[in-house]
């Protein structure tokens, strides 16, 4: 599979999601790169990836890739867990640049608690990937890990309404509450945005931790090592969405980026 365009420094970072989650990564990549022009992708239409087969995610991934590669990227940024989770091998396998994946952070909740017992909130399609087992199965031995499928979150937060998850939230974290976990990982870039309202049900001594820093901090250091880091631009983003345009300038405005170039678009 082919690159197009000639990539250099001043190329942009390409990211892409199953919709408007990956926002929640863009904003620490961009608050670390401020340099750095990037090209967000919002498959808006194809989610929640979540609870599609694996073939499906694959493919939806390699369609995204395909489209951030004819506009120049020099590095991909997978901003789902979902799709890292299922696709990135795949990803890795076929095309001949760099990609940064996202996976729960279990490594720093597990390192962290105090307890000894930690919960990840994420998809069906991550928690059933080989990635995901093969990672939990190494806290295993000393950590007690216990996942909650976020079903029907995911399609929520795409209908922009972030409000309506509260019930659905409350049924997820409850066991996790009972089981004492100290820490709870939010296995999805969606789950970001839910943070205010998971921190109005669980006690406050739990820790959410989510995984955009460490991200930010990754494609930091690889696009160093590429020498692609680009340290003389003032960033220029482009937004494209499959779906809704209006909910993604609003989510836009949440995070508190100003910019015309956001864009509906089949891909
Ligand atoms: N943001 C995606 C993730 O991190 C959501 C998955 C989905 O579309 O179900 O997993």
């Amino acid at each position: 599979m082919n690159t197009t365009k000639k990539i250099s420094s001043s190329s942009p970072i390409g990211v892409f999601d199953s919709g408007l989650g990956g926002l929640s990564i863009w904003k620490e990549i961009n608050q670390l790169l401020p340099n750095e022009s990037t090209i967000y992708l919002a498959d808006s239409k194809n989610a929640p990836y979540g609870e599609k087969s694996r073939q499906a995610i694959i493919d939806f991934s390699i369609k995204n890739t395909e489209y951030l590669l004819s506009k120049g990227c020099k590095i991909i940024v997978v901003a789902c867990n979902t799709a890292t989770t299922n696709a990135i091998k795949v990803l890795r396998a076929n095309y001949n640049i760099p990609f940064i994946g996202i996976e729960p952070a279990i490594k720093p909740a597990a390192l962290q608690s105090k307890t000894n017992r930690i919960g990840v909130l994420a998809t069906k399609g991550t928690l059933s990937s080989e990635l995901f087992i093969a990672t939990s199965e190494q806290f295993r031995n000393s950590k007690n890990i216990f996942e909650v499928e976020g079903a029907g979150l995911v399609a929520l937060i795409e209908a922009g309404k972030i409000e309506a998850t509260k019930p659905l939230l409350k049924k997820y974290l409850q066991p996790l509450i009972n089981q004492d976990v100290d820490h709870i990982v939010m296995g999805c870039s969606h789950f970001p945005f839910l943070i205010p309202i998971i921190k109005s049900i669980v006690p406050a001594h739990i820790q959410i931790i989510d995984s955009g820093e460490a991200v930010a901090k990754q494609t930091k250091n690889i696009l160093e090592q590429h020498h692609l880091l680009n340290t003389t631009n003032t960033g220029n983003h482009v937004f494209y969405t499959n779906g809704n345009l209006p909910l993604l300038q609003s989510f836009l405005k949440q995070i508190e980026i100003q910019t015309e170039s956001v864009f509906f678009e089949e891909f």
